[in-house]
């Protein structure tokens, strides 16, 4: 990319939307009629994570909201943990399930992000700094911290975005802590990049093109690296650590979900792999048995 398209780029997508956005947020604010789940997104000052564009935190919302409610059998004041929170971007898809007697509490290793999720959000929703170690995110924490949760406490757990950025030692370590708090029949809501067929299909396919489903390249989602010694976990070769994006097979999640009883009761495959899907990443639903 030359210079000039350089400075047209920041000017354009950067400077300028950061400076329009919070007003058209605002103003979109007061025309949105027929949902109240996008009157907590942030403007653009604000919104970081796996997504950043108001649409797309929309788009996101409004799917994981109809996943969990598909998958729910019309439950309300539930006790929600949402794993790897962020900015808060599950929050606003999960509000509507708490009802007056549940409740949300938010977890991440990013300490900054739970600042910004103190500040901004009402004081009922709870966020807590969890100080273990992610060698992309929190590389200087310590190692696999537990939970300070009760067991079998919440009705159902959420994580998009976080276990495609955990290697195999985490993974699982995180795995049993979800099936630890989480009450008998509850429902956990996970996001992976999972190597199964559709991915060996998608290996057949021109690589360089651009996706059909997403805006970046085929490429970008090739999991031809290890994740460090593992066998069954994979990063991408473009990743400068192994947990700036990672993938599984499909055996070695499920052989994961059986040692934690987790039950697979549902997979939506993800665009990612050039299937048409609800969401980028495969989302698992999982219930404890
Ligand atoms: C791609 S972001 C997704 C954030 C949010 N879920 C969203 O969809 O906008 C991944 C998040 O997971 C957090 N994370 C990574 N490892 C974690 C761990 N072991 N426990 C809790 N959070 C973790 C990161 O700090 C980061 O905020």
């Amino acid at each position: 990319m030359n210079v000039l398209n350089k400075i047209k780029n920041l000017l354009l997508f950067n400077i300028l939307y950061k400076i329009l956005d919070p007003i058209y947020v605002f103003l979109d604010k007061r025309h949105i009629r027929r949902s109240k789940n996008m009157q907590m997104i942030p403007n653009a000052l604000l919104r970081r994570g796996g997504a950043y564009s108001y649409a797309e935190w929309s788009y996101i919302i409004g799917v994981i909201h109809t996943v969990i409610e598909n998958n729910l059998n019309n439950k309300t004041n539930l006790q929600i943990l949402d794993v790897g929170c962020g900015a808060g971007l599950v929050l606003n898809a999960v509000n509507q399930f708490i009802g007056k007697s549940g409740g949300y509490t938010g977890i991440d290793v990013m300490k900054s992000e739970i600042d910004f999720c103190k500040k901004y959000y009402p004081k009922k929703f709870k966020f807590i700094h969890i100080e273990t170690k992610n060698n992309y995110y929190s590389p200087k924490q310590e190692k696999n911290i537990a939970w300070k949760f009760f067991d079998n406490s919440f009705d159902i757990i959420t994580a998009l975005s976080v276990w495609t950025h955990l290697n195999e030692t985490d993974a699982r370590f995180y795995i049993n802590e979800v099936s630890r708090v989480l009450k008998t029949n509850g429902k956990a809501f996970i996001t992976f990049f999972s190597l199964d067929d559709d991915y060996e299909n998608f290996l057949k396919k021109n690589l360089t093109l651009k996706s059909n489903f997403h805006n970046q390249t085929r490429l970008q989602y090739v999991y031809n690296k290890k994740a460090y010694d593992s066998d069954n976990w994979f990063c991408t070769s473009w990743a400068k650590v192994p947990e700036r994006a990672i993938a599984v097979n499909y055996n070695a999640l499920k052989e994961m979900f059986d040692k934690s009883n987790l039950k697979i009761t549902k997979h939506y495959k993800g665009t990612w792999k050039e299937v048409p899907g609800v969401f980028f990443q495969d989302i698992f639903v999982l219930q404890k048995i």
